[in-house]
């Protein structure tokens, strides 16, 4: 879009004129994204939305293509994978892009919410902007875990059965809602058939939600490295040419590292047991779901004991979705009115340490919750390692959170964001002065 917006709202000239006038697509596009202001300051940290959305249209372009050759039947889906991945005219990439692209996409959303954790953006007024986030990221775990049972490997066989039996701890109704998943008395035809049908229309969910979450985003203005809001047109540029720049270079980077494992190493995230047509007798000695479940999957393992009147499944079921449940109320359990961990220097330690927690809940997902953790030392074993990171986990939100609020000592924020580019300094004003407030 290379013309301006004219008074009554219309853009560039005839055609385009034309329809602008009956449907202002053009000058929409020119508000919202060429004009659009944008603090001055962002780092390659605000490239990942930009990121995403383009993961999310490459997703669903692949899946598409994808779906044309693929047989949502127990009898025909693994051959009929094997067979994209063989004479289908570019059939490996297609499937290679679309494996390794939920990997990628996972990669880029954590960084992307751990970015917002950092830079306190779910804090006032951008706390819906965070929580459509979370469905979103919800939405996602649910279309990633459907779309691995397709190939019906054994990983993608046995992996549903162990999650959807896990619906089974609900108490009365749990068995009821088991079944209906299943479309019958165990994982089968008719499963696949709905995770088929629901793994090709959850994506356009996502899309809508990331519709209303970048509306959001548009009322709030994004948030930015210091946590300060603009004061005036000195500390914002717009959209375009500056960060449309920004985030073309940041997305090559990320596709080039994506492109090298599409097509050096296909397989580095797969599971060699996926590759075995999926055997309803045959149980793995191990079932691992895919990496970017493994921390939700420790945390679902690690409670294995009843807590009062709450049997050990349903309190793992329950941390489980907890873990998620206290992402969508953390606007409300930060209290800090300082957002960016720049200027918070417990709050700062304690992120660290959480995404610490999280990659060794990881690693403890992924692996037997009997083996020692370290070879020397027996006693000590995976499952203990779990109780630790997982009592963390909520530990850091519920606890440790509000009380930050209440007892740490923020540093002075600047005035304004041109003067801390410019290198301007501090103010020296009390950081807790009305740091939030609107420019
Ligand atoms: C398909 C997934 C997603 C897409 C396409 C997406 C898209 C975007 C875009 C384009 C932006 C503006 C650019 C940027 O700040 O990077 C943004 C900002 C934001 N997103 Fe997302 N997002 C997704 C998932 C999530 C998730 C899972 C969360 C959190 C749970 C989240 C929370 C936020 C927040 C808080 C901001 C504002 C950041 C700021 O201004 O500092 N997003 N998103």
């Amino acid at each position: 879009m290379s013309a301006g917006t004219n008074q009554t709202g219309g853009t560039g000239s005839g055609l385009v004129k034309w329809i602008d006038s009956r449907l202002p697509i053009f000058s929409y596009m020119q508000k919202e994204y060429a004009e659009f202001e944008a603090p001055k300051n962002f780092n390659w940290f605000w490239n990942f939305g930009a990121i995403l959305t383009f993961m999310l249209v490459l997703m669903i372009m692949t899946g598409i293509f994808l779906a044309m050759q693929y047989t949502p039947h127990t009898g025909l889906a693994f051959d009929s994978v094997e067979r994209i991945m063989r004479d289908v005219n570019f059939g490996w990439l297609l499937r290679y892009l679309h494996a390794n692209g939920a990997t990628f996409f996972f990669i880029a959303v954590y960084i992307h919410m751990f970015r917002g954790m950092y830079y306190g953006s779910y804090k006032g007024p951008r706390e819906l902007l965070w929580m459509l986030g979370v469905v979103i990221l919800l939405l996602m775990m649910a279309t990633a875990f459907m779309g691995y049972v397709l190939p019906w490997g054994q990983m993608s066989f046995w992996g549903a059965t162990v999650i959807t039996n896990l619906f089974s701890a609900i108490p009365l109704v749990g068995d009821s809602i088991v079944t209906l998943l299943w479309g019958g008395f165990s994982v089968d035809n008719p499963t696949l058939n709905r995770f088929f049908a629901l793994h090709y229309l959850f994506p356009f969910l996502i899309f809508g939600v990331v519709i209303l979450h970048v509306i959001a985003l548009h009322v709030t203005g994004s948030n930015n490295p210091l946590g300060v809001d603009p004061k005036g047109p000195q500390d914002t540029v717009p959209f375009h040419p500056y960060y449309t720049m920004k985030d073309s270079v940041g997305l090559a980077v990320f596709v080039t590292i994506m492109a090298a494992f599409v097509f050096f190493a296909p397989n580095f995230f797969g599971e060699p047991e996926n590759y075995l047509e999926a055997a309803p007798l045959v149980t793995p000695a191990h079932i691992v779901p895919e990496w970017y479940f493994l921390p939700f999957f420790a945390i679902l393992r690690s409670i294995d004991f009843n807590i009062w009147f709450i049997d050990a499944k349903l309190a793992g079921v329950l941390a489980m979705f907890g873990a998620i449940g206290v992402l969508f109320i953390l606007p409300w359990l930060d209290k800090s009115p300082v957002r960016s961990a720049k200027f918070r220097p417990m709050y700062k330690w304690f992120f660290w340490i959480l995404l610490l927690d999280c990659i060794i809940l990881g690693y403890v997902g992924g692996k037997p919750t009997d083996d020692a953790v370290f070879a020397g030392a027996a006693w000590f074993k995976i499952i203990h390692l779990g109780y630790i990171t997982t009592f963390w986990y909520f530990f850091h939100f519920l606890i440790l959170l509000p009380l930050l609020g209440i007892f740490e000592r923020p540093k002075p924020l600047p005035k304004s964001i041109s003067e801390a580019v410019l290198g301007g300094g501090t103010s020296g004003a009390a950081a807790t002065a009305k740091p939030m407030e609107k420019a």
